[in-house]
């Protein structure tokens, strides 16, 4: 089997993160993400001041904590009562919603009990049965989609791959017809997109009216199936359940939104982030080659490695203390997952990409505690495929340049990445 090329790795802490003040500081500044020195810039705040009174001067941010130490996370993660995602008071993004505009409702952001009510409503996508039931689908997916990549000419991996494998299993989550699967990336894209944050992002207005026709299209689709018997599709599901079968417009607006994002980012940008991580580290790609039976460990290795999500927000529903420091009720806090996943003091050489880690599950790339993800043996079932798939095949690919990565702090991603098939 022939090695793939390598690429330069990614440079570390430019200097002046070391010598920055600390005071205020704002790893919620997209900018950090785009240059890719968010990494240093949290190394320093969980070595010197793990529990971080951060600011943002953009409106509806403003002040928050940083939390960027793992057992600090997980103790936040432990108590749901006092530290709430419930979008009343101000859900899983640092961003608050202005006064008065109503506010997209979905399970994650909401607290027991009705968070786990219509959790239990849709949880029930990832039963073993259905990832049996579309491992042969999604293989022969995947072998379609490799097999009609370009040979010897640059393509868009984020576009090729990553986008079309995901959009062709989010299409199946929900029963959605595959021939207008990139419409759920569209709305999936519109969903996260922020123009406070990113100057580049659609104006409000065009944003809402994307959601509302994503509404519309799937309201159509709900009054088919809930007239029909259950069926094992997301839509049905929701139609279904007695916890969500009599939810407002924005509620089901809201689940949808949290349905596509949860399925869709995520994975494509591990699909992205995974590619390049090997790319970069031609050392595992020959033990991967090598020894195929490691991709369990090694897509494992990745989510940690890549955590698409790098936080979820909480706020505080009482005066506490958290690390040493005074936390005040309605106080938000930012709990840095990608922070958590380099953190020396739980996980052995954080900072290596090493593909058969002793312990690769010890990362929070999923969350922790109720709230953790729903999906997350679907995404490790696309995956595993997708690097069978790669490596069956011996496919020896280049990157052609520097990936461009997503404007957020929210979504840790790439939203192109140039490469080619050498052979
Ligand atoms: C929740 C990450 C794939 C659906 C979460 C949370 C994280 C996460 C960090 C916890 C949020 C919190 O603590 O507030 C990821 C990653 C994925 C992935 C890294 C892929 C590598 C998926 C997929 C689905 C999905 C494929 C499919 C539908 C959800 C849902 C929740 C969730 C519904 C909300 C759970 C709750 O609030 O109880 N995910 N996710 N995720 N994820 Fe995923």
């Amino acid at each position: 089997m022939t090695s793939i090329a390598t690429a330069a790795a990614t440079p570390t802490a430019p200097s002046q993160i070391d010598t920055l003040s600390l005071e205020g500081l704002n790893p919620a500044d997209p900018q950090w993400f785009v240059d890719d020195t968010i990494g240093n810039l949290l190394r320093r705040l969980r070595l010197e001041d793990p529990v971080h009174r951060s600011h943002s001067p953009v409106p509806g941010i403003g002040d928050y904590w940083s939390v960027t130490r793992y057992r600090d996370i997980m103790q936040v993660e432990m108590h749901p009562a006092i530290y709430s995602s419930d979008w009343s008071v101000g859900g899983i993004s640092l961003m608050d919603f202005p006064p008065g505009e109503q506010q997209l409702q979905m399970f994650i952001a909401m607290d027991p009990p009705r968070h786990d009510e219509q959790r239990k409503a849709v949880s029930p996508i990832a039963a073993q049965g259905n990832l049996d039931g579309w491992e042969g689908l999604i293989r022969e997916r995947t072998c379609k989609v490799l097999d009609s990549l370009p040979r010897g000419e640059t393509f868009d991996w984020v576009d090729r791959v990553s986008i079309e494998l995901t959009s062709m299993m989010l299409a199946t989550l929900f029963d959605f017809p595959q021939e207008e699967r990139r419409r759920l990336t569209h709305w999936s894209d519109l969903a996260t997109s922020n123009k406070l944050t990113n100057p580049d992002a659609p104006e409000p207005e065009v944003r809402m009216a994307g959601l509302r026709e994503m509404l519309g299209c799937f309201m159509k689709l709900w009054n088919e199936r809930v007239n029909a018997p259950p069926r094992a599709d997301l839509v049905s599901m929701l139609a279904h359940s007695p916890a969500t079968r009599n939810m407002t417009p924005l509620e089901f607006m809201g689940n949808l939104v949290l349905l596509i994002v949860g399925g869709n980012d995520t994975t494509r940008n591990t699909m992205t982030g995974g590619l390049l991580a090997l790319l970069q580290h031609p050392g595992q790609m020959k033990k991967l080659r090598a020894d195929p039976s490691l991709i369990g460990s090694m897509v494992t290795e990745v989510i940690r490695w890549q955590t698409p999500l790098a936080y979820m927000r909480r706020t505080a529903t009482q005066d506490t203390e958290l690390g040493g420091k005074q936390i005040r009720k309605g106080d938000k806090l930012a709990l840095w997952y990608l922070s958590a996943n380099r953190d020396e003091a739980m996980i052995p050489q954080p900072d290596e990409f090493i593909i058969d880690r002793p312990m690769p599950r010890l990362h929070l790339s999923f969350g922790f505690g109720i709230h953790r993800c729903v999906g997350n043996r679907i995404a490790d079932l696309q995956l595993r495929i997708l690097w069978e798939e790669l490596l069956r095949r011996g496919t020896e690919i280049e990157l052609m340049g520097e990936p461009k990565r997503v404007r957020s702090s929210f979504v840790h991603g790439f939203s192109q990445m140039p490469v080619r098939i050498v052979s």
